[in-house]
């Protein structure tokens, strides 16, 4: 920190004159410059004028509810904590200005070393965040995903300028290659960080549930709606709502997220109105929608508003060398978990796991890595103990027992096979006539030819 800013500034928003000056008081009393406004638009305008480091804001206000300048500040602030101050009778509100963002509540009436306490707390916080943003190099790996290839270097690179935005999100990639991690990793990076982070498994759940689920519904909208449930995105409020397999939702369902993305409103079953929702969409899918779109089965209009920026996950066998620092993170990881030693790979198995083609990708090698730390007694991975159709994988080292005669008998069959049994054409490739050939195919017990 520089000693411009070694005094942290507090802007206290209440419309309370008197409570204000309490605070005032107090906080410059322990080292603080205390900046103040008696409402969420004047809190605005100070913001844009000079940098403040916590916004202490009451939540009821004549005008505007504290709630939205939560939700101002950690839209456009990253840098600045904010706690919220709430009647004492008034707990949900308190869980609510958790949601939409505020790091700390403070319920009333407080004591002076309880708002101390708070402000300490709040600002410490804002320590670490910032001391974790300054260090944390752009390109390093985010939230758990591992990978030092120039393929995931760049999906690293997406992920940061994706999380500085709101804009909606489309993650592309084929089955296990960490769509769900990436989505995580653009929220947790986010100013959203502090706000829910929900999953929603489009294509798990049965199409008649899927709006009630996400929308949410009133009390009596179906029978057995005995009273009114919020859905997955009044739960995501102020945060991001993780919509995977998008690619499996139905016509009807479709029309409706288009809806929600166009008006930031969802309609929860049996309401009469819609409701504004704050809410981030990152939308995942392993089928190519382009394709679904050309067969009618996907809307072009939500494509369109889902795919505003889009991160294609690599295949893992497009990743290089990227397999191997995986397969020792996973392996290490079950080792500890299974209380068994680390394990050593040779070298033939490395190589197995180099050449192997991965269609399960990152969850198929963290599953063998599980399967070898509960199966395995000894640390020594040999390429025997790993599944028949890997060990395939393994380029066979040159057989130096063949004679000329052998090697020759397979090279002409491989040929042969290649021109579809033209002996013609085979003779030409090889360089010889039709004749030589002949004669050679004889001395071959088995040829292929015809
Ligand atoms: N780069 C990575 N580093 C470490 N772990 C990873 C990485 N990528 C994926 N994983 C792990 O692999 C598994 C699969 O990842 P994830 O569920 O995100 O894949 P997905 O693309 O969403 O798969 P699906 O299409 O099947 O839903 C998870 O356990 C995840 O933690
Ligand atoms: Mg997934």
């Amino acid at each position: 920190m520089t000693q411009k800013d070694s005094k942290e500034t507090v802007l206290v928003v209440d419309d309370s004159e008197g409570t204000r000056e309490v605070i005032r008081r107090n906080l410059e009393g322990a080292g603080y410059q205390v900046l103040g406004a008696p409402g969420v638009p004047e809190a605005i305008a100070t913001m844009k004028q000079s940098p403040v480091d916590l916004v202490i804001t009451d939540l009821k206000m004549p005008r505007v509810s504290g709630m939205d300048l939560v939700r101002h500040v950690r839209e456009n602030y990253p840098n600045t904590e904010v706690m919220m101050i709430t009647g004492y009778a008034t707990v949900t509100s308190a869980v609510e200005a958790v949601k939409v963002g505020a790091d700390e509540y403070l319920s009333k009436p407080f004591t002076d070393g309880e708002l101390l306490g708070a402000v300490r707390r709040s600002l410490a916080k804002l320590r670490v965040r910032r001391a974790g943003r300054e260090s944390g190099d752009a390109v390093k790996a985010p939230h758990g995903l591992a990978g030092e290839s120039e393929a995931m270097q760049r999906v690293f690179r997406a992920i940061s300028k994706a999380a500085t935005t709101v804009a909606t999100v489309l993650v592309t990639g084929e089955s296990g290659t960490g769509k769900e991690l990436v989505a995580r990793a653009i929220h947790y990076s986010s100013v959203r960080s502090t706000s829910p982070f929900v999953p929603v498994n489009c294509g798990g759940i049965p199409e008649g549930l899927l709006e009630s689920e996400l929308f949410g519904y009133m009390k009596g909208a179906f029978t057995g709606a005995a009273e009114t449930r919020a859905g997955f995105f009044q739960t995501a409020e102020g945060g991001t709502i993780f919509l995977d397999e998008i690619g499996e939702t139905s016509q009807s369902m479709q029309v409706k997220l288009l809806r929600v993305l166009q008006d930031k409103e969802v309609c929860m079953v049996g309401d009469t109105r819609a409701r504004n929702v704050d809410v981030r969409i990152i939308a995942a899918t392993n089928k190519d929608l382009l394709a679904r779109i050309k067969k009618g089965a996907f809307r072009e209009d939500l494509f369109f508003r889902i795919n505003v920026i889009t991160i294609a996950v690599p295949p893992l066998r497009e990743r290089g060398e990227d397999v191997l620092l995986l397969a020792r993170r996973f392996a290490q990881r079950f080792a500890r978990e299974y209380e068994k030693p680390t394990p050593e790979f040779t070298d033939r198995t490395l190589e197995a796991i180099r050449c192997y083609s991965w269609p399960g990708n990152v969850r198929e090698l963290e599953n063998l890595m599980q399967r070898l730390a509960v199966m395995q007694e000894e640390s020594r991975i040999d390429v025997s103990d790993l599944p028949s159709h890997m060990r395939f994988a393994v380029k066979q080292s040159p057989d130096l027992t063949r004679s000329l005669a052998e090697v020759e008998a397979e090279y002409i069959r491989n040929v042969l096979s290649s021109v579809g049994g033209n002996k013609s054409r085979a003779a030409e490739v090889l360089g010889i006539d039709r004749k030589t050939l002949r004669k050679k195919l004889d001395a071959v017990s088995k040829p292929r030819a015809e």
